[in-house]
């Protein structure tokens, strides 16, 4: 019982270490680099469910393409609050450090529907889906309309 509870206090520590290593970067544009990856990489999934759904391709990838984008959501959002990184070679908003609480419900509110996404790509159900991507692409632009600059 005793050998359980310290390896349960021993994991919670290494998540939380591991936590923070990584939400540290050297270099403000480092964490302005990692926030624009994720956000390419979860245009491109994102994009590629939104053509299949169109028609403009084959759907065979819906799945998985979905998943990924559930997988990204919760990544890019402490590189987005590193202070400073509202200059440089990036279009993010100052508005983030002046509003950080509805930056951070926007990013509650996509992660839920990203969440969803995958469910319901999983189900295979092409109605349900067409709804979802709606509800998911409506967090991307709520977020993008308050926070990045164009
Ligand atoms: C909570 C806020 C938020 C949400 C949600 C969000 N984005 Fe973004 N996105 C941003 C901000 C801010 C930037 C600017 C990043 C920068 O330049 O540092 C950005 C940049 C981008 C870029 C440009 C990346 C580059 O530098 O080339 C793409 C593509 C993108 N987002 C796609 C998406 C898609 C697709 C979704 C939804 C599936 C989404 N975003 C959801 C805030 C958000």
């Amino acid at each position: 019982m005793r050998k359980r509870f310290i390896y349960v206090i021993c994991l919670t520590l290494t998540i939380v270490v591991a936590g923070m290593a990584y939400a540290q970067f050297d270099k403000p544009q480092d964490a302005i680099k990692y926030r624009q990856a994720v956000m390419i990489l979860l245009g491109h999934h994102f994009g590629k469910i939104g053509a299949a759904l169109g028609g403009a391709s084959e759907d065979k990838t819906i799945v998985q393409d979905a998943r990924v984008v559930a997988m990204l959501a919760p990544l890019p959002w402490e590189a987005f609050l590193v202070p400073g990184t509202d200059n440089g070679d990036t279009t993010m908003s100052s508005k983030v450090f002046e509003d950080t609480g509805t930056f951070k419900s926007d990013a509650a509110a996509f992660e839920k529907e990203a969440i969803k996404l995958d469910q319901v790509a999983a189900g295979g159900k092409m109605d349900a889906l067409k709804v979802q991507f709606g509800a998911v692409a409506k967090t991307c632009k709520a977020c993008h309309g308050n926070f990045r600059n164009r």
